[in-house]
């Protein structure tokens, strides 16, 4: 299951609302920059690293080598879900391969944070992302949650620390190189080794061996595909390939096991944090949606910018992530406009543009071209099948479903579970 815009799509629920249908639920990128929500009931879980699949006893979840693992955030969510009467730690397991994000990235993500690139601030969710996934990427100063293992972590920990102090100093942050101590990180690490190394293995021997076994995996993405490293809003984008593409290599599963492949996106589009944006509504209409949709970060509380549904942006990312079913969420909240845009090309220094530039200054040059539609103008939360929806919720399902050239199979009018229609669910979840 893919974000198909810049994150935020309301995946957490559908990952949750299928996770019975499976044997596995499987995170295999980013980390906590991720904010999944699942409302269960009366109960609303806030998940980070945690698959969205791990309210369901009976299915196993796992996060593997492709995902950063921030460890205090995970405890917390960890104990936080325990102290709710959820006990995560039996159907968990956390690759041994997956890379830590320690003290140190998290300060260097905050000095890098005020940095503009092409005159903008990348906008981080400060969770030491993109320091870590740097760190691994250049091997030296990487920590993995094998090294927890480590009999000289004390040593491992110091000759880190020293370089990172010299970086930090060097970036002119002086304070934040003295806040680096060997000892209280040294402490600390045996504490999250006391609570993590339990669950640590080889996450990819056991999903081949659970494929072997045929057994169903829900591969669970983060973030959306616009934010992909490779093929998104570069530089305005986050440190993992979280578009579909990243599926294989997070995961370590091969490409011939997925036969099914859902994208996922909003019946409009955010943003949050810098980069472009062509449909982004500066105005009331903005304001509306953001009101309406709640449209305010799980991870860092941040108003996310709002505006009309994209179809030149997710048309390229259904493509991209090999999408053969689409969900289309927060039908509800666009049910209170009389009418409602749909972005279906671009017009870019004088030229119309169907197909989604790599340059974020093209990109941002870009003037959304929009064919406006009839608004449904109703409460749809009540709305259980397709043949509740009002007709011009339905000219908008089809319009979209031609456009992106992928099929609308889900739709979702509401953040419970029972507030989603299946077209065909049978069929749909039929590989
Ligand atoms: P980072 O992933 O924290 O490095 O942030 C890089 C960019 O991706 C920023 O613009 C963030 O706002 C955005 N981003 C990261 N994770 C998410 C997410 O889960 N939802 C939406 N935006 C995200």
């Amino acid at each position: 299951m893919i974000g198909l815009q810049w994150g935020d799509e309301a995946k957490g629920k559908l990952v949750d609302l299928l996770a019975p249908e499976h044997d596995c639920v499987v995170r295999y990128q980013g980390g906590a920059n991720a904010g999944h929500t699942v409302v269960s009931g009366d109960q609303v879980y806030k998940l980070h690293h945690l698959p969205s699949g791990i309210l369901h006893p009976q299915v196993m979840n796992f996060v593997t080598p492709g995902v950063v693992i921030e460890p205090t955030t995970l405890i917390r969510e960890l104990d936080g879900l325990a102290s709710r009467g959820v006990e995560p730690r039996t159907n968990l397991m956390i690759s041994e391969r997956s890379h830590m994000v320690m003290p140190w990235h998290l300060l260097e993500d905050q000095a890098m944070n005020a940095m503009a690139v092409q005159g903008e601030a990348i906008g981080t969710t400060l969770r030491g992302i993109g320091p870590c996934y740097r760190d691994k990427v250049g091997r030296n100063f990487a920590f993995r949650t094998t090294d927890l293992r480590a009999s000289d972590l004390h040593a491992r920990i110091a000759e880190i620390v020293e370089s990172k102090r010299d970086l930090l100093r060097g970036m002119n942050q002086p304070s934040l190189a003295a806040q680096l101590d060997v000892g209280a990180i040294t402490d600390a690490a045996a504490l999250w080794a006391q609570h993590l190394v339990p669950m640590v293995g080889d996450t990819t021997n056991r999903l081949l061996n659970e494929l072997d076994d045929g057994k169903r995996l829900l591969m669970e993405g983060a973030q959306g595909a616009l934010l992909d490293i490779d093929h998104g809003t570069y530089p305005f984008v986050t440190s993992s390939n979280s578009s579909g593409v990243g599926i294989c290599a997070g995961s370590g599963i091969p490409p011939r096991w997925i036969k099914r492949v859902i994208g996922v996106a909003k019946a409009y589009s955010t943003r949050v944090g810098g980069g472009p944006f062509p449909t982004e509504l500066n105005s009331e209409i903005g304001q509306r949606i953001r009101d309406i949709g709640r449209e305010y970060g799980t991870t860092t509380g941040r108003p996310r910018r709002c505006g009309w549904f994209d179809s030149v942006a997710v048309r390229y990312t259904a493509r991209l992530s090999g999408v053969d079913a689409l969900a289309l969420m927060m039908m509800d909240v666009l049910g209170h406009f009389d009418e409602v845009n749909i972005c279906v090309a671009y017009e870019i220094d004088g030229q119309l543009i169907r197909d989604f530039p790599c340059d974020a200054s093209v990109i941002r040059r870009a003037k959304p071209v929009y064919e406006t539609l009839q608004g449904w103008n109703c409460d749809v939360t009540g709305a259980r099948e397709l043949a509740d929806l009002p007709p011009p919720a339905h000219a908008f399902l089809a319009r979209i479903g031609e456009l992106v050239e992928v099929p609308v199979e889900i739709v979702s009018v509401g953040p419970d579970r029972c507030q989603t229609i299946f077209v065909d669910k049978a069929a749909l979840l039929d590989y």
